[in-house]
């Protein structure tokens, strides 16, 4: 069987029994006016962070989810875009479609704006989106790339960059580990489908990203995720695996290579009044602005009375480009 084989198994028994542990979150649970989350879809959460924020929901856009899970972020997206089809699920998984159908109907008892044909289901695969070129505007998963292998991984991001509109958004959470792992974490099909042994380090996974196309790119957050000790799992050293939230513009590639915010700010505290790098930057003097991380580094050259920040891994939007 192969590891995909060995996913859609995995994920078929967690719809048909619904397993708390299976994936953890430290988000707390969305406490929006009028919106209430069924009981069974927090308890199918199987995600590892949220996907979810208002920054990339206006003007009622058209939100893609790569696997749904309980259905949960659909709702969530729903909540935003609120008119029939504006949030399509695509699952590989018919048992995983089931669930999260009865799960949405259970939401429509409990939030008098939510219609179930807000959310349009979809058999379909990562690999092969049933979904037409440049027809959406946010494109979500939560927890499902890391499991893919590389090759798998840059099919399931050009995929998403396909079918988004020009400026359209990427929007992830994600696994990601900076340790070597041995080969037999690696290749456990089990491990790797639980989200515990596919994942990349950040680094890559933004290269991927990049490389697909993306100009722009958000890590939102950075967290701490689990760990593998060697007392429970084939390693000798202990990993650690944190979880990402990232969001990838599909902007233009700049001629000087893509944008990746990490979260680094830049102040001037030099004796002029500002500071203009004369490619678009300019610095009042002691006030900070969010930078990417190319734009950091040409400034820290640039003049030394410019303080530029260690990343905080913590960026939602403003800044330099
Ligand atoms: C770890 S769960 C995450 C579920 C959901 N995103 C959440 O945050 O709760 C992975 C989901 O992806 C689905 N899935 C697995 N392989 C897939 C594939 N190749 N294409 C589309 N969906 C897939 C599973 O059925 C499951 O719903």
């Amino acid at each position: 069987m192969s590891y995909l084989n060995a996913t859609n198994e995995l994920y078929k028994a967690a719809a048909e029994t619904p397993d708390v542990g299976l994936c953890c979150t430290t988000n707390p649970v969305w406490q929006f006016p009028g919106l209430s989350i069924p009981k069974i879809m927090q308890e199918m959460n199987y995600g590892c962070g949220s996907t979810v924020s208002a920054q990339d929901l206006v003007n009622n856009p058209k939100v893609l989810y790569v696997g749904v899970g309980g259905g949960m972020e659909l709702l969530q997206f729903a909540y935003f875009s609120r008119q029939p089809g504006g949030v399509t699920g695509v699952d590989v998984v018919d048992e995983m479609l089931e669930a999260s159908r009865k799960n949405f109907k259970i939401a429509e008892e409990e939030n008098e704006w939510f219609s179930s044909d807000f959310v349009k289901l979809v058999k379909g695969d990562a690999l092969n989106l049933p979904v037409e070129d440049e027809s959406i505007d946010v494109a979500a998963q939560n927890c499902l790339f890391n499991i893919f292998k590389i090759d798998d991984l840059k099919k399931a991001v050009s995929e998403m960059y396909r079918v988004l509109k020009p400026h359209g958004r990427l929007v992830m959470s994600d696994p990601t580990c900076e340790q070597e792992m041995s080969d037999e974490l690696r290749n456990d099909d089990r491990l790797r489908a639980l989200c515990l042994s596919g994942s990349i380090p950040i680094e890559d996974y933004v290269k991927v990203l990049t490389d697909a196309g993306f100009g722009t790119i958000e890590i939102r957050a950075r967290k701490s995720y689990r760990v593998l000790a060697p007392n429970h799992y084939p390693t000798d050293e202990l990993i650690h695996i944190e979880s990402i939230e990232i969001a990838a513009i599909k902007d233009p590639m700049p001629a000087d290579g893509p944008c990746v915010f990490t979260g680094k700010t830049a102040i001037y505290y030099g004796d002029e009044e500002y500071f203009d790098d004369g490619k678009g930057h300019v610095l009042v003097q002691n006030q900070p602005i969010a930078v990417c991380d190319k734009t950091a580094a040409a400034l820290a050259k640039a003049d030394p009375s410019i303080h530029v920040s260690e990343s905080t891994w913590h960026y939602d939007g403003g800044g330099c480009c």
